[in-house]
């Protein structure tokens, strides 16, 4: 039999020191948005995210700041010059199956990305979430993206709790359009710690429902949908669709069919390691 370690619960005050110790090694400060200038400032990095025309509206960004919704802005810069913005996160409350906080968008600016902003920006959500009492905070991300599904799941330890076919429909900035906007919605619990960075064992017993076959095509296995099977996706698949590889369409139709299935089955999406969803009966706290 094993036995599961009970996880620590994170309180207000942990929470905002470990998001400004994250911030302070990534090099960077983290504000609210709380004028127009800044929700501007907010505009013209979405453009740099997604592409010229499609920021994030400067209005609607005014507004959610002024009603208090979670508008932060990232900068960096060193003492008597202007500060460089790097990144952002916007995100509202909903209370569709419970409180929570709806993460809208993060975004970091391409040159300033893998050095900590992202995790600096939703560790500093985390906390403002907390310190007004809201422990859980749901996004929604592209499936097929390993390195977002590596952040979300591996390294702030969220689980996938629904497949939202064509979420959004077409879309027309420059990494989702021409492509199905499939989302998988996570679910991460805020007052719990990070989890520890382990590198990914393999599990012995994991049986694989959808891989990648030996020329890199998806294969579904035919293994039945249950607790513990696992599915690959592509490590590369942004990269495959600026190239137009036939693959890319494929990956995205087999992994949009198996999580639809294991979610119509039951199923919710637990962990990512290796390139891979781990499936799991949902948890019941
Ligand atoms: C997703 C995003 C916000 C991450 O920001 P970031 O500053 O690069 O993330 P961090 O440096 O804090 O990395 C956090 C973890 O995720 C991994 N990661 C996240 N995005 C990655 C990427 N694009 N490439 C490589 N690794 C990435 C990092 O390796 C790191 O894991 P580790 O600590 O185990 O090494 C950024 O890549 C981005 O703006 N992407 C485009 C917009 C987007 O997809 N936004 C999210 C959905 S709205």
């Amino acid at each position: 039999m094993t036995t599961e370690t009970p996880t620590p619960l994170v309180d207000f005050t942990a929470a905002a020191a470990e998001a400004r110790a994250i911030a302070d090694a990534a090099g960077v400060v983290i504000t609210a948005v709380d004028e127009v200038t800044a929700a501007r400032r907010v505009n013209q990095l979405a453009e740099r995210v997604w592409g010229p025309g499609v920021g994030t509206a400067v209005d609607l960004v005014t507004a959610l700041a002024h009603a208090g919704g979670v508008a932060l802005l990232a900068a960096q810069g060193t003492a008597g010059e202007p500060a460089t913005d790097v990144g952002f996160a916007l995100g509202f409350l909903g209370w569709s199956d419970g409180l929570h906080l709806h993460s809208h968008q993060v975004g970091v600016a391409p040159e300033h990305r893998s050095r900590g902003v992202g995790l600096a920006l939703k560790l500093a959500q985390r906390a403002v979430c907390l310190e007004h009492g809201v422990r859980l905070m749901r996004w929604t991300f592209d499936p097929l993206l390993a390195p977002n599904a590596h952040f979300n799941l591996a390294r702030l330890g969220a689980s996938g709790t629904a497949f939202l076919p064509d979420f959004y429909g077409q879309m027309a900035d420059s990494i989702n359009a021409g492509d199905r906007s499939d989302r998988l919605e996570i679910s991460w619990r805020l007052d719990r710690a990070l989890p520890s960075k382990r590198p990914a064992a393999p599990q012995a017993n994991e049986s694989l429902v959808l891989e990648a076959d030996s020329r890199g095509w998806p294969h579904p296995t035919g293994e039945p949908l249950g607790p513990g099977c696992a599915v690959e996706i592509p490590g590369n698949y942004s990269e495959l669709r600026q190239l137009a590889d036939p693959r890319a369409p494929a990956w995205r139709q087999a992994v949009g069919e198996t999580l639809a299935g294991a979610f119509a089955a039951g199923l919710t999406v637990a962990e990512f390691r290796n390139s891979r969803y781990l499936l799991a009966a949902p948890h019941r706290p």
